[in-house]
């Protein structure tokens, strides 16, 4: 799918990758970009940057009502859903049962909702692509939390169902799976786990978000399933 003249939603648009995707819809000139986060003064400020070709909307993503109304945008019918709002934490065995549901609510549950919301209408116009951001952490053994690869391994399980289940109705799905990207959740979990670059990524190469929007644009164009900004991910999983 080329991004030009389509209805773009990206959630957790207000900072890093979805802050990246959003500008980088814009700038190859979507019709609109729906700027989406829990975060309503950081989404303000990408949509502003944007200018009118963006609105701002705060929602939470693990509430389904809040996601469905994503589907009614100003620029008319969503053609991109990009479900990207993710959160870290939790850590091991000692992660509290509530932490592990809120994970799940947020990192997986946030998909479920995004795919009800826009796969009906699609389906009726003829067509769709969502992009969920997943994780190489779902994929690969990786440090850091439990519960976190977890929700994005099952992330990745819905996306593949969702690509297979819908591939008839015109729907594409496409999963996102980034590793090591300069963002505030990258430095929180390099702090809260005492990580360094190099156990994060084996090469120790951390991206910029930008680096992950120009992946994506060429992973769209080609109508890709999987989009690994990191070649080296992408290396291991071929051989997985
Ligand atoms: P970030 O922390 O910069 O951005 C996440 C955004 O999601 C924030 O703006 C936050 O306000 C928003 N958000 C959090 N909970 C929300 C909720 N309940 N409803 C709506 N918005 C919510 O982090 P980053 O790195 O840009 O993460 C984006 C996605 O990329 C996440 O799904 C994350 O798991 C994934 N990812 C990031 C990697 C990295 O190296 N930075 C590696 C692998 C995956």
């Amino acid at each position: 799918m080329r991004v030009q003249d389509k209805v773009v939603v990206v959630t957790g648009a207000a900072s890093g990758i979805g802050r990246g995707l959003a500008l980088r819809f814009a700038a190859e000139g979507a019709a609109g970009v729906v700027v989406a986060d829990l975060d309503e003064v950081g989404a303000t400020a990408v949509a502003k940057e944007i200018g009118a070709r963006a609105v701002a909307v705060q929602v939470d993503v693990s509430s389904e009502a809040q996601v469905a109304a994503l589907a009614d945008t100003p620029f008319g019918p969503v053609d991109l859903f990009c479900s990207n709002a993710g959160i870290i934490g939790g850590h091991g065995l000692d992660a509290p049962d509530q932490e592990w549901s809120s994970l799940y609510a947020v990192n997986v549950l946030s998909h479920v909702y995004a795919a009800r919301a826009v796969i009906p209408s699609m389906i009726a116009r003829g067509g769709g692509h969502l992009l969920n951001t997943c994780s190489a952490a779902g994929l690969i053994s990786c440090p850091g939390d439990a519960p976190y690869a977890v929700t994005k391994a099952a992330a990745i399980a819905f996306a593949e169902w969702l690509a297979i289940h819908y591939a008839s109705k015109g729907i594409k799905v496409s999963v996102l799976c980034p590793q090591g990207v300069r963002t505030a959740m990258l430095e929180r979990g390099i702090e809260e786990d005492h990580l360094t670059a190099k156990a994060v990524n084996a090469s120790g190469a951390i991206l910029d978000p930008a680096d992950v929007a120009t992946t994506v644009i060429e992973g769209l164009a080609a109508e890709r399933f999987h989009i690994f900004p990191h070649p080296e991910v992408a290396e291991y999983a071929r051989r997985k």
